[in-house]
């Protein structure tokens, strides 16, 4: 049923060779590798159809705004979004969720509350503080627990009238732990507030589903899901994007233009100022119906595989410490040896051709619970096989021998 040599076939760079070894790549929390028919894709579009869209009559821009918005359409189904112009095309989650931040700089006042969680990435964190900066509001933080999972009954403490929106990830990237967003949203809503959901690291392995979940923002990267860099959406319910001002001002975004009043274009338009990323935004519905085509239920299934073959060896090694423990995550291991700095197995094993993560992975928070400096984080994806774990354990080991 997963095939996985037809599937790793399809990725050029995984044949490549790193310092003399074959690459095992282990780093797909923080970008996934790229298939060919995604790279196709975007050799196709600059050598066949490159014009800019929503604009010309002419043959080329027309294909390309054809292109472009069915690109569009593949992410709302995959999605389930209600409509295509629930979509935003950004450059990705940061952007994503720098776009809502600042629109709700109209919206909050003084002394509203606004909740992020002890897991965010540092993206889904600085936004909020400077829009607390900027209005007044006050920023709660839902606390985590040893296992790397959230505190929900702290997170019911918090929430109250005053509360107007809610912040969390879907997955934590440094931790892999699966957060039980619908509990989060509906708790949240329960109260009056809006909930945004950081949808970066789940979108590799979880097909969430807008409607089901009745979130009111979700964000995704691209480059996470097999996608280019420096595109991904934001979806956004219908009456939240029709409240928050535009973004950015520029072309595209507008419907009349006068030295005296401008008039702003309808959804999706109005949040997407000037010359987008066309050529990425056409590879993501590619990488999407790609991943689609390998089916999200095998995928998840697979690498759930490869994370417990990992784990069951890394516990195996005397010293070595996983943090994020929760019950349900996905294929992230993040470790740490006693008495070894991470940022030194990280350049052993990448001598012996491993590439992993090292380092504070954008949330120091987590790190301060911890109190370490960082980890090193291993994070799998359905392209990687058991035959590279093997690897990975024996130049784990190696290493720790190396710096004991
Ligand atoms: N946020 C990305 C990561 O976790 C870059 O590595």
């Amino acid at each position: 049923m997963f095939d996985i040599q037809k599937i790793r076939a399809h990725f050029p760079i995984l044949k490549r060779s790193v310092n003399g070894k074959p690459l095992v790549y282990f780093d797909n929390a923080a970008t996934s590798q790229t298939p060919q028919l995604v790279i196709d894709s975007i050799v196709n579009y600059y050598s066949n159809y490159n014009a800019n869209i929503h604009r010309g009559v002419h043959t080329l821009s027309q294909e390309a705004t054809n292109g472009y918005e069915l690109a569009r359409k593949k992410i709302q189904h995959h999605f389930n979004a209600k409509h295509a112009h629930e979509i935003i095309f950004t450059s990705g989650t940061t952007e994503s969720i720098n776009l809502v931040a600042s629109g709700f700089a109209k919206i909050i006042k003084k002394d509203d509350e606004i909740i992020v969680s002890a897991l965010e990435h540092h993206s889904n964190i600085v936004p909020w503080q400077m829009l607390c900066e900027k209005t007044g509001a006050v920023l709660k933080v839902i606390p985590m627990v040893q296992s790397g999972e959230l505190d929900m009954d702290a997170y019911e403490q918090l929430l109250s009238k005053n509360t107007k929106l809610v912040f969390v990830n879907h997955v934590s990237n440094a931790l892999g732990t699966v957060n039980p967003i619908k509990k989060i949203i509906d708790k949240a809503h329960a109260v009056g507030a809006a909930v945004l959901i950081d949808g970066a690291q789940a979108s590799p392995h979880i097909k969430a589903n807008m409607q089901a979940l009745d979130v009111d923002f979700y964000t995704v990267s691209a480059h996470k899901m097999c996608g280019p860099t420096g595109v991904g959406m934001l979806f956004g319910k219908e009456t939240w994007l029709n409240k928050l001002p535009p973004y950015q001002g520029g072309g595209e975004m507008i419907k009349d233009v006068t030295f005296e009043k401008t008039t702003y274009a309808e959804l999706p338009h109005k949040m997407e100022a000037g010359t987008p990323n066309i050529a990425g935004g056409i590879a993501f519905g590619v990488a999407l119906d790609y991943m689609n085509a390998i089916g999200f239920k095998n995928i998840a299934a697979y690498e759930n595989e490869l994370l417990q073959y990992a784990t069951k060896q890394l516990k195996a090694i005397n010293g070595l410490t996983i943090y994020g423990t929760s019950e349900e995550k996905t294929a992230v291991i993040s470790f740490n040896i006693n008495g070894i700095h991470p940022y030194d197995i990280g350049v052993i094993i990448d001598k012996l051709g491993i590439a992993v993560r090292t380092g504070h992975h954008c949330t120091q928070p987590i790190m301060s619970f911890y109190n370490i400096p960082g980890t090193v984080r291993a994070s799998f994806a359905f392209y990687n096989t058991k035959e590279e774990i093997d690897l990975f354990i024996s130049a784990v080991e190696r290493a720790k021998k190396m710096l004991s």
